[in-house]
């Protein structure tokens, strides 16, 4: 089963929380774009609900991008399924729900590639990764998926549960990573680092390549810096915005 990277070129141009800049964050619609602006792959977060479902959203709480209230994980699927989170974006998007990951896989399935962020760093020790490790073997998605957390644990238990599975760690600042990414790395087969694009620098690129890793900065949205990123060689690119950096990196070849 082979790693998602090792089947696209580098830079992967990655969507960031699907097509973001013109579509509401992490629904259907942004993923729909993304994939019609040709983005190597998809890049969305994923929360349990009260009642256990794995559904795609980005906040702890509803407000900023659904008609509701309150923290995601005391709510059922059949509550979050009920809510409008395009009407935020633009009133053409009223409609859009709250994707489960389910429903991801089955109406996406093998025409893209999935950057999976596990967001349970508040409740790190919940059923999330078991469950999104069961869907992707649900959908034959092995080969597609990169699973990448700020919190090392749900890495610690996907590999586990799916060894092949490629992960990356999500760290916010490189000052740390010494000491959380060397021993995760020590510890299981870590495919990537994944930092916010205000710390990266050439050092960082080099140590992370010489450890026989990717690196993938967040979040890039400036054709200017992604063409710098890539002569500095990073591996891939979270974008907001698919076409502007599809533009940037043809201008750079
Ligand atoms: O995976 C990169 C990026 O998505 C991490 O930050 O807050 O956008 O989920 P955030
Ligand atoms: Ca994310």
């Amino acid at each position: 089963m082979g790693y998602a990277f090792d089947q696209l070129s580098s830079p992967v141009l990655i969507a960031h929380r699907g097509a973001s800049s013109q579509a509401p964050e992490n629904t259907l619609a942004a993923f729909d774009l993304a994939l019609k602006l040709h983005a190597d792959a998809i890049e969305f977060d994923v929360r349990l609900t009260k009642d256990k479902h794995v559904i795609v959203f980005h906040d702890f709480m509803l407000q900023r991008t659904t008609n509701g209230k309150g923290k995601v994980h005391n709510k059922t699927l059949s509550e979050l399924k009920s809510l409008d989170a395009g009407s935020f974006f633009d009133p053409s998007f009223q409609g859009q729900s709250i994707p489960t990951l389910e429903e991801i896989f089955e109406k996406i399935g093998s025409r893209t590639f999935y950057h999976i962020e596990i967001k349970n760093f508040f409740h790190p020790f919940n059923k999330l990764p078991e469950k999104v490790i069961s869907l992707i073997k649900k959908y034959n998605l092995q080969s597609r998926v990169t699973i990448s957390s700020f919190n090392p644990i749900a890495l610690i238990q996907a590999n586990h549960l799916l060894p092949s599975l490629g992960k990356g760690l999500l760290m916010q600042y490189p000052q740390t990573f010494t000491f959380v990414h060397k021993g995760l790395s020590n510890y299981i087969s870590l495919k990537s680092l994944h930092i916010p694009v205000e710390n990266v620098t050439k050092g960082i690129i080099n140590h992370i390549h010489s450890m026989d890793q990717k690196i993938l900065v967040y979040t890039v949205n400036d054709p200017k810096l992604i063409r710098k990123l890539v002569l500095w060689g990073v591996d891939g690119i979270f974008t907001d915005d698919p076409r502007t950096a599809r533009n940037a990196l043809m201008a750079e070849e």
